[in-house]
């Protein structure tokens, strides 16, 4: 069967190299007589691996030697309640900018544990936009501000950092992780599902500082404990070992291309053939404000509900699958992370021109 374009918001498409390396590594892993699916995770082979994940992963975002950097499990979801309970520690309190569905969450989640304030929200715009804010925004004592940086759902993505002085600054990256470089040592803590630009479901990167861990709620679960994970090398139980390994075949094919300023360019050559169709016609809407666009998450509705489910329904007939937008939000969503190629994208707009001129709109 050929393979298709799959837009999907996550799990999405892994690099065709990437598959290809692990097909021939599956049955026999470097000469070990087994796959990586079926070794000890405590294994000198299994041991090399991770390592060398981390080394890559270091690498290509720059990461400082401060920052500790963990492979977890439990979904960017898990971190919704791992960061409070590690990070409120001081004043108790943290301030949330909500700019979407998942910080949505990670903010209702902060409340069970401390004082959580709302810092900014495009909630009443329905997140078309991401708010601005500056230090005065934020509480002069709060343990920490978190963010989102890209909203998945809406297609937004921060245009800016957020200054918060000396409050460590959070941020949840899943959806635009390893897409373009980040300075790093701007955040105390980045953490990322890692299924949409890294690896298979079930793999958590936590990305935190140093002075920021050890001081966590005596209550916490073990497994939620920054330390403890960091203390064990990630393997204070048994880690998502074949996760990891893809993450490192796609850290290394990232590398290989010549590191994320390489993969920034391919990332904004593919948003800018998407958009740039969207801003020429208008049969097409993008809700969006253009300073807050994504380059990874793009939103589209023709402002016909049922012309924009036959839109969906057509476009999988021609091998683009999963451009139904979330259920929540409707419309259509096209998720071009990393591993899209230039041509996916070519083609969706070949679809959308087509689509136009053989559905007329009524007025
Ligand atoms: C920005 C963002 N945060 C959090 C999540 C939740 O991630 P998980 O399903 O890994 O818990 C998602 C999932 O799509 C996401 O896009």
């Amino acid at each position: 069967m050929e393979r298709v374009f799959n837009f999907s918001a996550g799990p999405s498409m892994l690099p065709l190299p990437v598959l290809e390396k692990a097909q021939k590594d599956m049955l026999n892993y470097e000469g070990s007589g087994m796959s990586v699916m079926e070794m000890s995770h405590r294994s000198p082979v299994y041991d090399a691996i991770i390592k060398d994940a981390e080394a890559k992963l270091r690498q290509l975002m720059n990461i400082p030697d401060n920052y500790k950097v963990l492979f977890l499990q439990g979904g960017a979801s898990t971190q919704f309640s791992a960061v409070p309970l590690n990070l409120l520690n001081k004043s108790g309190k943290a301030d949330y900018i909500v700019s979407g569905q998942f910080s949505g969450k990670a903010y209702k989640e902060a409340q069970k544990y401390g004082d959580i304030a709302l810092a900014a929200t495009s909630k009443d715009a329905n997140f078309v936009f991401v708010p601005k804010t500056d230090r005065s925004s934020f509480r002069a004592d709060a343990d920490y501000v978190h963010i989102c940086f890209n909203n998945t759902i809406y297609g937004t993505k921060f245009p800016y950092i957020p200054d918060t002085g000396d409050i460590p600054l959070v941020a949840d990256m899943s959806s635009c992780i390893i897409s373009e470089p980040v300075d790093v040592s701007k955040f105390g803590l980045i953490y990322a599902g890692a299924q949409k630009n890294m690896a298979p479901a079930g793999l958590t990167i936590v990305i935190v500082r140093e002075d920021l861990i050890g001081k966590a709620n005596p209550q916490i679960p073990t497994m939620l404990d920054y330390s403890i994970m960091a203390e064990n090398d990630s393997m204070y139980n048994t880690p998502p070992c074949y996760c990891i390994y893809i993450a490192k075949l796609v850290y290394e094919w990232i590398l290989d291309m010549g590191g994320l300023e390489k993969m920034k360019e391919h990332n904004q050559k593919k948003a800018s053939i998407l958009y740039d169709y969207l801003d020429s016609q208008d049969y097409y809407v993008a809700p969006v404000e253009k300073e807050s666009r994504s380059m990874m998450n793009v939103t589209f509705v023709t402002g016909d509900a049922d012309l924009d489910k036959k839109f969906a329904k057509e476009a999988e007939a021609c091998g683009l699958k999963n451009l139904k937008g979330h259920r929540s939000v409707g419309g259509m969503r096209a998720s071009i992370y990393n591993a899209m190629p230039i041509e996916g994208v070519e083609k969706l707009v070949e679809f959308m021109k087509e689509f136009a001129k053989n559905n007329p709109k009524a007025n």
